[in-house]
């Protein structure tokens, strides 16, 4: 039977953070997975570089079948997400949907941050955009008072190179989060603002202060896209529920699948396409 999965799509390994979430709290829906592993990361690419290839990933997640796409991608959110909603879609696909995961998470800071300083980590795509100062301040209604960022650059290449329990981790790490704390010591809500970042999870909880709120994105967007469907019953028709989880990638399908399953922990099986 020919499935109307939700499209996820990432740069590469990242987005499966936001997947592993989307499955966990609606496991019956179909997921067509997307690492754009041969092209990652996207982090210190341009404004157009990251637009051109972000929407070619949406279209040809369209046309695999899914009506609803969501970028689980900072940089690409960050970078081509408002071109693509307001000038692509209306032409390419009026009645489809593209989400990104800046919004939500935007939306969670402001309903947990008790004394309104917030810290960003991310790329430098994802902070040179500025995106979270100016939707935070856009959407938290006065709650957050000041935001900082710190552009973390070695810490995707840590991740897609498989190096997150060597020093060097530990050493990147600790280096990226004593400065933004020096920018700010009384943050009390850090968003890892990409998300290849919670496979660096347990290093970075080392050496954030134990009374900081740090947020990773998965849960969050899962609990935005399920509220998303409820207000879009028309858009929650479309998707189909046959449970089927398919991942695909630009690159290696084996390298892909062994990555992943590490991360899913679960078996997967992937296939390599061209965009
Ligand atoms: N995972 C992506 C993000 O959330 C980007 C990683 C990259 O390609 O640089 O920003």
């Amino acid at each position: 039977m020919k499935t109307s999965p939700i499209g996820v799509f990432d740069s590469g390994y990242g987005g499966l953070t936001v997947l592993k979430e989307l499955t966990k709290a609606m496991p019956e829906y179909d997921f067509l997975y997307l690492g754009d592993n041969a092209r990652t990361p996207y982090g210190t690419r341009s404004f157009d570089v990251v637009y051109d290839y972000t929407l070619q990933a949406v279209k040809y997640l369209f046309r695999q079948g899914c009506p609803l796409v969501i970028i689980a991608c900072n940089t690409a959110s960050a970078k081509a997400l408002r071109n693509i909603q307001m000038l692509d879609l209306p032409r390419i696909a009026p009645d489809n949907r593209v989400l990104g995961v800046i919004r939500p998470s935007v939306e969670k800071v402001s309903e947990i941050t008790m004394n309104g300083h917030v810290g960003v980590l991310g790329t430098v795509g994802t902070v040179v955009s500025e995106s979270y100062p100016i939707e935070l301040e856009k959407w938290s209604q006065g709650r957050v008072k000041s935001t900082v960022q710190e552009a973390c650059p070695m810490w995707v290449p840590l991740v897609e190179n498989n190096e997150i329990e060597n020093a060097g981790a530990d050493y990147f790490v600790q280096k990226n989060i004593n400065s933004i704390f020096t920018k700010d010591g009384t943050i009390d809500t850090l968003v890892l603002g990409c998300t290849h970042y919670p496979l660096l999870f347990d290093v970075i909880k080392k050496y954030v202060p134990k009374n900081v709120n740090i947020l990773t994105q998965g849960a969050i967007v899962a609990e935005k896209l399920l509220d998303y469907l409820k207000r879009h019953p028309e858009m929650e028709k479309r998707l189909t529920k046959g449970k089927t989880l398919d991942y695909q990638t630009t690159e290696s399908a084996a390298t892909f699948e062994s990555k992943a399953a590490l991360f899913m922990g679960s078996e997967v099986n992937a296939k390599t396409v061209h965009l």
